[in-house]
């Protein structure tokens, strides 16, 4: 894929890291974290890796997938001293191929547009709080922000309501609150509600509500020069609209 940096610099490189005496590891820099896509040869570490982190269990043909190397998947890892410390999975759908509870994130006139959806996003335990998933995420975003990917119209991903640190992340990034998803999990046989957030980005936005079209009127209103046209435009498109209707109307009647 195009446009990912394969080695994010800092430049604060200090020699490694520190543990702060609980486990956790301090990276002194990101310089020697390493971007790349995961591989085939990956699948083993990366099972590992998500089963500590996701109470969901994968199907197996699910890693083989994200490990493929034509996979249609975007799974990036970053990698430490010959180590995966964190990775992204993520896809780009059809706007209009979504489910029926994701279907309501994008206004109608998306319809041809394409929405990007974070499968996984996860860090080692030890290396939290480094900033591994905004690298992760930040390369993410930048590719679809690339004119290639001017079609996507917004991120969005399922998160359970309880994993305060993930929300906490995504928060801080921007993405908001879509809806409240209950039950929405199957965990151990248990159910388990889910947050939906959304980041919409190349100036996608959700279906407008009253509220959106009051605002947008008093936003014209105040700056001022741009109502009346926009009035006088809708006005006289609703009088040829019933114009042409009249005459529809007429010729039938002849
Ligand atoms: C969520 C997760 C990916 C964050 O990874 P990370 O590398 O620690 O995140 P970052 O270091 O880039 O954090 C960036 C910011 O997010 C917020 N944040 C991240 N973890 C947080 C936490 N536990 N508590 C509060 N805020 C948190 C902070 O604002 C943080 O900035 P700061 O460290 O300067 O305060 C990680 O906690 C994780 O792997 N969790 C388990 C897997 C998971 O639940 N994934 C999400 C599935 S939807």
């Amino acid at each position: 894929m195009a446009n990912i940096n394969w080695y994010q610099q800092n430049g604060k490189y200090m020699n490694g890291y520190s543990t702060m005496g609980n486990d956790e590891i301090f990276l002194c820099s990101l310089a020697d974290v390493q971007l790349r896509f995961l591989c085939p040869e990956d699948l083993d570490e990366v099972r590992t890796l998500c089963q500590d982190w996701f109470p969901i269990e994968y199907p197996f043909y699910w890693y083989e997938e994200i490990t493929s190397s034509n996979s249609r998947f975007y799974s990036l890892a970053a990698v430490y001293k010959h180590q995966i410390i964190g990775l992204i999975v993520a896809e780009i759908k059809r706007h209009s191929c979504l489910n029926e509870e994701d279907s309501g994130i994008l206004a109608k006139c998306f319809r041809d547009c394409d929405i990007a959806y974070i499968l996984s996003l996860g860090v080692i335990k030890e290396f939290r709080r480094n900033g591994i998933a905004t690298l992760l995420l930040d390369s993410l975003l930048k590719n679809l922000l690339t004119p290639e990917r001017r079609k996507v119209k917004a991120v969005f991903l399922h998160v359970l309501t309880t994993n305060s640190a993930a929300i906490r992340f995504y928060e801080k990034r921007k993405f908001r609150l879509h809806t409240f998803l209950p039950y929405y999990y199957s965990i151990k046989g248990k159910c388990k509600d889910g947050f939906m957030y959304v980041l919409y980005i190349n100036d996608g936005h959700p279906p407008w509500s009253l509220y959106d079209y009051i605002k947008f009127m008093c936003g014209r209103v105040i700056k001022g020069v741009g109502f009346f046209p926009w009035i006088i435009f809708n006005v006289n498109k609703a009088l040829g609209w019933m114009w042409r209707g009249h005459g529809i109307r007429n010729a039938e009647i002849h």
